[in-house]
């Protein structure tokens, strides 16, 4: 199998070497806002999109030649891996992803399988590898998973939720079930991102959206341990962006868990962030998504702010602080990723 050249500025960054450019990809790249998205999303569902290879390494490719972005993430979803653990996932429109039978007690987490992600979501595999082969090179390839705090948050609530009441509960009453839950995801997921490893990414990307709602002391205590398992599990030598949203108290103990690069969201001055986060690390972010619903002249600002406060570090890869919202024009990432390259470009 060919790889990218190592000279791509995306794994270049991950490296914290220079770059003759600022290397940018966009969370969510693949969306709703995309009307080639949206034209294969009418004939099948998300999950079975996500169940058939073919197409979805054919969005991931389309997607990195609409956009111009030097890095493709695979189409996939962090909960897939729910799925053949037999909780009931499903997507509802308007709702997001529910869980039928949540887990919220020690015996519930005894009773939960042993899976392969090799028997379990064996198409993620295969959307790699076709995915890989499509782009033929020309970018590297992303794959990604859920942190087992996040992954956990949705199997323990059975729902989107703001507050995490059940999942907090689970942490504190239960410390047993909590640890063997927590155990369990953190093997599978190393498991899961190893096989896309094999199957062809060049990194991968641990999203942990949702460990904003934890205090740094219970981060340290319930969660780190087992992200860094994970981190630490991570075979092959390539790059581990670590991601997180509301994290601006979490930073250090975030870069303690660990990762190649630590990905911000927009709350943080991404300068300010850097220093906090030390010489070590290379940093994702971090453009507020929602400024891609105004005009290319503000977006051009924001772009402008971002790079400013990397002041040309080398190690930085731009991104959004989250993802980009559906109601996106999808002219405006494009005007995004040309405002990136051609500012970056100049500065350098
Ligand atoms: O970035 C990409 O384009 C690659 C594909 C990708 C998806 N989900 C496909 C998807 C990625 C990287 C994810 C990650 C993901 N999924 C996260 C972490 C990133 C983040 O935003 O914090 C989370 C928390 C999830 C769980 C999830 N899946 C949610 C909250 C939703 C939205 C539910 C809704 O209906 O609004 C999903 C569904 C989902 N996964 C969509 C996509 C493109 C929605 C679009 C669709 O229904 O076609």
């Amino acid at each position: 199998m060919s790889g990218p050249a190592p000279s791509q500025p995306f794994l270049r960054a991950c490296r914290r070497e220079p770059t003759a450019y600022t290397p940018v990809w966009a969370m969510r790249q693949i969306g709703r806002y995309l009307p080639e998205y949206q034209a294969v999303r009418s004939r099948m569902s998300l999950l079975d999109l996500c169940k058939t290879p073919e197409a979805a390494a054919g969005v991931t490719v389309r997607t990195v030649e609409v956009l111009g972005v030097d890095a493709a993430i695979i189409f996939a979803d962090i909960l897939l891996l729910l799925e053949p653990l037999g909780v009931g996932l499903s997507y509802v429109k308007g709702e997001g992803p529910l869980i039928a039978r949540p887990v919220r007690t020690l015996e519930q987490v005894r009773r939960l399988p042993d899976v392969d992600p090799a028997e379990g979501v064996p198409f993620v595999f295969e959307t790699v590898r076709l995915a890989r082969q499509g782009l033929d090179g020309r970018v590297p390839l992303i794959g990604f998973a859920g942190a087992p705090f996040t992954v956990a948050s949705y199997l323990v609530e059975g729902q989107p939720s703001r507050a995490f009441l059940e999942t907090k509960r689970l942490m504190r009453a239960e410390p047993e079930a909590w640890d063997g839950l927590m155990s369990r995801l953190a093997a599978l997921t190393a498991r899961y991102l190893n096989g896309q490893i094999a199957a062809g990414a060049d990194a991968v990307q641990l999203f942990d959206s949702w460990i904003g709602c934890l205090s740094p002391a219970d981060y340290r205590r319930y969660v780190l341990p087992y992200t860094r398992r994970v981190i630490t599990s991570i075979t092959g030598g390539v790059p581990v962006i670590h991601f997180g949203v509301g994290t601006a108290g979490l930073l250090e103990a975030m870069r303690d868990a660990g990762g190649d690069v630590i990905g911000l969201d927009w709350r943080v001055d991404l300068g300010q962030a850097w220093d906090r986060l030390g010489g070590g690390v290379a940093v994702q972010g971090n453009l507020d998504p929602v400024l891609l619903l105004s005009s290319p002249e503000e977006i051009r600002r924001g772009v402008r702010g971002v790079l400013d406060a990397a002041a040309g570090r080398p190690g930085h890869i731009f991104n959004l602080g989250h993802g980009i919202l559906p109601e996106t024009p999808w002219r405006h990432v494009v005007a995004m990723v040309e405002a990136v390259h051609e500012m970056s470009a100049a500065r350098g």
